[in-house]
């Protein structure tokens, strides 16, 4: 290993989800602090806790299921009932952090704290001892710190590691950094700061200016070991920093970062893959590391050169960061055992009743379809994750459409043992008709957002993705599911986003009362 471990801090299930449209249940979360776990992420910023009930009980989850493997970390404001929901939340965990903040700048003490500076100081220092009377571990943000006067933010960083902060997180709230600009600050700070060797210093970094991933490399340059990041850069508006973009990048060019991180790369692909996939937030085709061309040579010049020596035009392999890419996968006639042997390659862990499934399914598939791709395998397998829980089943549908008929849908559902329900309804199209006949059914009235149709892999014969985002009482859900038949996964993809309203509507739990940056 080269040099020193840089600490690896995920907050997608915190800053990510904050992203408009972005948000989970308990469920997801846990399914995604999962995927964290087995990339050997060193911290899961899990949630805030005082936000919501849902928040609250997520973070109280996950603690509990993997906070003997992986420090969790929840956030709170400078506030002593904020900081008694984070120690709530985290009780059942091993290794736990809080994560304490207060926004330090000009502008944020004038306009929204109405503190000033001498009032700032104490409110930090006293809360991070409160936390600190909980457990070690804890970590500082002074909020907006790269707008915050420099000597300024020297005296907070340097009175809260008295006070207890073992990690002091730099945060570029705005995104408003620079790379040299974000790489003096950090330097300003071990130069200036008499006990910064007691702390870990950590970058936090907003793509406003598309700088995130450039700025916390930098920061890593300047002496940083910490780095909080999310999967695809989910996050506030433009988003985090992307953790596969870092990783990869202190990887890649270990040569002159000579640092190193303890991630599994191999897992990236599927994470990202997953995260995407519960969110409903594409990863653009051309995205770094996790991008569907991220690896696809065009031209051929390259393909030639690539050919005769990889390493001509690939500084990566597809496979070091668990890229499935267009492998062509086993036939129907390949058994269970090299099924589950891809399956795990392709970065799932199921249980015996899951691979079951995913096997039939795979074989259903391979019936219909000449050849099947590690991609139609990924698809079926989310297509099933987050199934059980739903309450609303899909037992068939029928729909008729063409030019000179009025399309028209008619579905059976049921909700859990009840008695099957039908219902019929026109539309502007058969998909239209489905959908509106669903809401009928489930007493639901919901406006589609976004629909998108992708295509699994090649071929005439390639299965459908179909995404959705829908409306309902001015919350948003989302649904994905796949199918050879593109009218089935868009019924199967409304269904799940339904469903999610459902859910939310028997037991409204989460929805932020208190935000992240208030
Ligand atoms: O961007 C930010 O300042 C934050 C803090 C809560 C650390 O997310
Ligand atoms: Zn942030």
């Amino acid at each position: 290993m080269t040099g020193d471990q840089i600490v690896i801090f995920d907050t997608t299930l915190r800053d990510g989800e904050q992203s408009p449209g972005c948000s989970m249940n308990t469920r997801e979360k846990l399914e995604v602090a999962r995927a964290l776990v087995e990339l050997g992420v060193d911290v899961i910023e899990a949630g805030f806790p005082i936000a919501s009930p849902g928040d609250f009980d997520a973070v109280s989850q996950i603690a509990a299921k993997f906070g003997d493997r992986t420090t969790i970390c929840a956030l709170a404001r400078s506030r002593e009932d904020d900081i008694a929901k984070a120690k709530g939340a985290l009780a059942a965990a091993a290794k736990r952090r809080i994560h304490v903040f207060l926004a330090t700048s000009a502008i944020h003490r004038e306009f929204k704290l109405k503190m000033d500076k001498s009032q700032i100081i104490e409110r930090a220092i006293s809360s991070v001892k409160l936390a600190k009377e909980f457990c070690d571990d804890i970590e500082f943000s002074p909020e907006d710190a790269v707008r915050t006067e420099l000597d300024f933010l020297c005296e907070v960083v340097e009175k809260t590691i008295d006070a207890g902060a073992t990690t002091v997180n730099i945060p570029d709230t705005v995104g408003y950094a620079t790379p040299s600009h974000y790489f003096k600050v950090i330097s300003y700070l071990k130069q200036n700061v008499p006990n910064i060797s007691k702390a870990i210093i950590s970058a936090h970094c907003h793509d406003d200016l598309g700088l995130a991933v450039a700025n916390s490399l930098s920061a890593v340059e300047a002496g940083a070991r910490q780095v909080e990041c999310t999967i695809n850069g989910l996050g506030e508006r433009a988003g985090n920093a992307a953790l596969e973009e870092i990783v990869m990048a202190i990887r890649t060019r270990a040569d002159y970062y000579k640092v190193h991180t303890k991630i599994n790369t191999q897992k990236l692909y599927p994470t990202s893959h997953l995260v995407s996939s519960i969110t409903g937030m594409k990863v653009q085709r051309n995205k770094a590391i996790v991008g569907q061309n991220a690896f696809a040579h065009e031209a051929g010049i390259h393909q030639h050169g690539v050919l005769q020596e990889r390493s001509t035009y690939e500084i990566m392999r597809p496979e070091d960061v668990g890229y499935a890419g267009q492998n062509l996968v086993l036939g129907k006639h390949s058994g269970r055992h090299a099924f589950r042997d891809r399956v795990v390659q392709l970065g799932f862990s199921l249980d015996d009743a899951g691979l079951q499934k995913a096997f039939d399914d795979f074989i259903a598939l391979a019936d219909k379809k000449k050849e099947v791709y590690d991609s139609d395998i990924v698809a079926l397998i989310e297509n099933r994750m987050d199934e059980a829980a739903d309450r609303w089943k899909m037992i068939s549908f029928h729909t008729s459409a063409g030019t000179s008929t009025i399309p028209t849908a008619t579905i059976e559902l049921q909700c859990e043992d009840q008695p099957i329900m039908c219902d019929a309804a026109t539309g502007d199209g058969p998909i239209d008709a489905v959908f509106k006949a669903m809401e009928r059914i489930m007493e639901l009235s919901a406006r589609l957002e976004e629909f998108d149709v992708r295509s699994v892999s090649e071929g005439k014969d390639a299965q459908g993705e179909v995404r959705v985002t829908i409306n309902v009482n001015g919350r948003h859900y989302q649904g994905k599911a796949v199918s050879t038949d593109i009218i089935d996964a868009a019924a199967h993809a409304y269904l799940k986003a339904l469903n999610k309203a459902d859910s939310d509507r028997r037991a409204p739990a989460s929805g932020a009362t208190a935000s992240a940056n208030a």
